[in-house]
C-alpha cells in the first residue's frame, strides 16, 4: 500500500456531508483511492482500510477484484506467508485438525457466486443519522468464491452431537485494547453445501484485502459473516460470546421509533440479507438529453431470489417492470435494465424497487436501527432532463 501521507494526498473529505447538498440525499463524499490492486474505489476509512465500491461500477455481473469492496474492522495482518499459515480446527470435535493450504488445496473445490454486502451498507442515509463507517450504497460486490467446503473440512473432523455453532478468528492485527474479530455462525448454516473456505476469488488466489490466504464464505448472510485471514475454526456449543457478536451485529427484534435506544436483550443476531436494489445508471444528477434513457442496476435478496424489479418516473404512482438480465445464481445479484422514454424536460426522480420470491419488497423506509444496519429502502436517483 501507498504510504499514509501518499494516501492522504488522496482523501478530499471522507465521511464529510456535501455542502450545500439537501441533507436527505447527500452521500458522504470520500476521495477515489490509490491503493495498489484497488482502483478507482471510494475512501470510507483509512485507519483500518474500508473502500466502497461507486454504483457506477454495477454494470458487471462478476465484480473484478480491484473494484470489489473492502471492509476491515482493524489491521489487515502485516505478515502472510503461504508456506507458514495454517488453519486449526478444534472445539466440540473428535479429531482437533491443523491444516495447510497444501492441506486444503487437496480437498475437492467447490464455487459459489455470492453478492457480498456489509450490514452497514447504505448506514449514511439513514435518519436520524447513525455512528459507525458512513458507507454510501456501495458496500456490496458479487465474485466468484472458491474453496473447499466447509462441510468436508468439519466430517472429517468428526462434529460431536454437541457442536451447535462454527466460531471463526481471523488474524487482524489488534490494535490497543480492541477485540479480536471472531464471529459464529450456527452450525445448520456451517454445514450447508454452499458455505466455502474460500481460498480463491474470480479464479485467482484471495488478495489480501480480501482475506488470504483462506476467508470463511458464508453465502447470502451480512458480510461480517465472512471471516478473513482464517487462523481458526472452533466448533462450539453455544453461539461465540464477544464484540463482534453482541452489541455488534444485531438488529431490533420489533421495529421502534427512529432515535430510540434499544435494549440488547430485544436484538438477534443478525443472519441473512433482505431484499434490495440500487440503480447504477444514469448517476444522482445526471443532466440528460430527452429521449431513450436506459435505467440499470442490481438488485439481491441474500438467501433468496430477486423476483421483479421495477421502476418509477411519477415518484410512485406508476412502477413499470425492468428486464433483469440472464446471469443468475442462487446467492447473487440480478442485473437489470429499464428504457425510459423521457418526453419532457424538467426535474425527475427515478425509483427502483425490488421484490423477492418469499414475497418481500423494498420499503419506502429503512427500518432505523441504531447501528445503521440492513439499509434497504427502494432506491432513487434525482436527474434533470433538457
Ligand atoms: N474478517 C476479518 N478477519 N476482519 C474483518 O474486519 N470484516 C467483515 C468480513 N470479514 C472482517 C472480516 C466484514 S464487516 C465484511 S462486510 C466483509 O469481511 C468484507 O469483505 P471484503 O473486505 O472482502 O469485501
Amino acid at each position: 500500500m501507498n504510504s499514509r501521507r501518499d494516501f492522504l494526498k488522496h482523501m478530499t473529505g471522507a465521511a464529510v456531508l456535501a455542502g450545500g447538498v439537501p441533507l436527505m440525499w447527500a452521500l458522504p463524499q470520500a476521495a477515489t483511492v490509490e491503493v495498489p490492486g484497488e482502483d478507482g474505489l471510494l475512501v470510507r476509512s483509512f485507519r483500518f482500510v474500508d473502500l466502497e465500491t461507486p454504483v457506477e461500477y454495477f454494470n458487471t455481473w462478476l465484480t473484478p477484484t480491484p473494484h470489489f469492496f473492502v471492509r476491515n474492522h482493524m489491521h489487515e495482518p502485516s505478515e502472510l506467508d503461504a508456506k507458514d499459515w495454517r488453519l486449526s480446527v478444534g472445539g466440540e470435535i473428535e479429531k482437533p485438525l491443523t491444516l495447510s493450504l497444501a492441506d486444503l488445496s487437496k480437498v475437492e473445490t467447490h464455487s459459489v457466486v455470492n453478492t457480498l454486502e456489509c450490514a452497514g451498507n447504505g448506514r449514511s442515509l439513514h435518519r436520524p443519522q447513525v455512528p459507525g463507517v458512513q458507507w454510501g450504497k456501495g458496500a456490496v460486490s458479487t465474485a466468484r468464491f472458491s474453496g473447499p467446503r466447509l462441510h468436508d473440512i468439519l466430517q472429517r473432523a468428526g462434529v460431536k452431537p454437541t457442536g451447535k455453532h462454527v466460531m471463526f478468528r481471523g488474524l487482524d492485527e489488534v490494535p490497543g485494547k480492541v477485540p479480536p474479530f471472531i464471529r459464529s455462525i450456527p452450525i445448520e448454516k456451517a454445514l450447508d453445501s454452499d458455505t466455502l473456505l474460500a481460498t480463491h476469488m474470480n479464479g485467482s488466489p484471495l488478495t489480501k484485502h480480501h482475506g488470504f490466504p483462506a476467508r470463511a464464505l458464508v453465502p447470502g448472510w451480512i458480510g461480517a459473516a465472512s471471516c478473513k485471514w482464517l487462523t481458526e475454526i472452533k466448533v462450539l456449543e453455544n453461539e461465540f460470546v464477544g464484540n463482534f457478536m453482541s452489541p455488534g451485529y444485531r438488529f431490533p427484534n420489533q421495529p421502534g421509533q427512529p432515535g430510540e435506544a434499544v435494549k440488547p436483550e430485544d436484538t438477534h443476531p443478525l443472519t441473512a440479507l433482505t431484499v434490495k436494489s440500487v440503480i447504477s445508471a444514469p448517476s444522482d444528477g445526471a443532466s440528460l438529453k430527452k429521449g431513450k434513457v436506459t435505467v440499470h442496476g442490481a438488485a439481491w435478496a441474500g438467501e433468496a431470489d430477486i423476483a421483479k424489479v421495477e421502476i418509477s418516473t411519477d415518484n410512485g404512482a406508476t412502477w413499470n417492470a425492468t428486464r433483469l438480465a440472464h446471469d443468475q445464481a442462487r446467492y447473487a445479484w440480478r442485473l437489470w435494465s429499464y428504457d425510459w422514454k423521457a418526453g419532457n424536460s424538467g426535474d425527475y426522480t427515478i425509483l427502483s424497487r425490488a421484490t423477492d420470491n418469499r414475497g418481500r419488497t423494498q420499503p419506502s423506509t429503512a427500518v432505523w436501527n441504531p447501528s445503521g444496519y440492513l439499509y434497504n429502502a427502494i432506491d432513487q436517483v434525482n436527474i434533470h432532463v433538457s
